[in-house]
């Protein structure tokens, strides 16, 4: 049965809650592996997959995911939709630690990372347009079914793609917030371009971990206080997905 739903996971979420009749595909593409089998199962009789992006026990970091496998993975269970799940660090003043955002733009930071299904001999040369590089049907929807789930999340927002794996400096985020960053992750992109490039609607949730450095009070960023916050942020996850299908 194709998947009606793909969801990514990031940091902090390694298994979906409420994935029912799972099994587990071993994918193989053209790229090489993925970072772990996707788990496919469903949610109120619907058809999703979830794929851990770090893998499973969290052993691939962000430089090194095969966004490439992951993402030709899931489109090749069928999936059309996809929703990235990502921690994140907060720069703008309303972008705290646990909130919720579904953001609107991007700007990469990040180098070194196959960028592209093209960049392999002989692949048909695709300069797709990234303008919005999140599909706004996806995004209506998601914002529809947080106020449907009662889940508060802010809507917009642009992402810092950054490289990781380490956090950045208050200097970085200086530079981000004055390019018009609002949130800094490291796992954002290449994902949502190469979504687009299979033509796939994709679409992220961001869960803010940390005030990103020198934006909150602290003189530096905790990993304790940050895998808390995540774990809070990240109980809202299913609550918007079974609204969303639900819908
Ligand atoms: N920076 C980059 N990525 C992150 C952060 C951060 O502060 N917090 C969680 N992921």
């Amino acid at each position: 049965m194709a998947l009606d739903l793909a969801i990514v996971g990031g940091t902090g979420l390694y298994q979906f809650p409420g994935l029912e009749n799972v099994t587990r595909r071993e994918i193989g593409t053209p790229f090489g592996a993925t970072s772990a089998p996707v788990v496919c199962g469903e949610i109120g009789g619907r058809a999703v997959g979830f794929l851990a992006r770090h893998g499973e026990g969290h052993s691939v970091p962000p430089h090194r995911v095969n966004y490439r496998a992951n993402v030709w993975a899931l489109h090749s269970l069928g999936a059309r939709r996809v929703i990235g799940v990502n921690a994140v660090g907060g720069i703008r003043a309303d972008m705290g630690p646990r909130v919720v955002a579904i953001p609107d733009q991007v700007i990469d930071y990040t180098h070194g990372r196959l960028t592209s299904f093209c960049d392999v001999d002989g692949a048909e040369v695709k300069h797709i347009d990234f303008s919005e590089p999140y599909s706004a049907a996806l995004r209506r929807d998601l914002l529809a079914a947080a106020a449907a789930a009662g889940v508060p999340v802010v809507d917009g927002g642009c992402y810092g793609a950054t490289q990781g794996p380490r956090l950045e400096t208050r200097a970085e985020i200086a530079r981000l917030r004055r390019d018009g960053c609002d949130l800094v992750g490291m796992t954002g992109m290449p994902e949502a371009a190469l979504a687009r490039e299979l033509d796939l609607d994709y679409a992220c949730i961001a869960l803010i971990a940390n005030w990103a450095a020198g934006c909150g009070d602290e003189a530096e960023i905790s990993l304790e206080e940050i895998f808390a916050n995540l774990r809070e942020a990240t109980a809202t996850v299913p609550k918007i997905i079974a609204a969303l299908l639900s819908r």
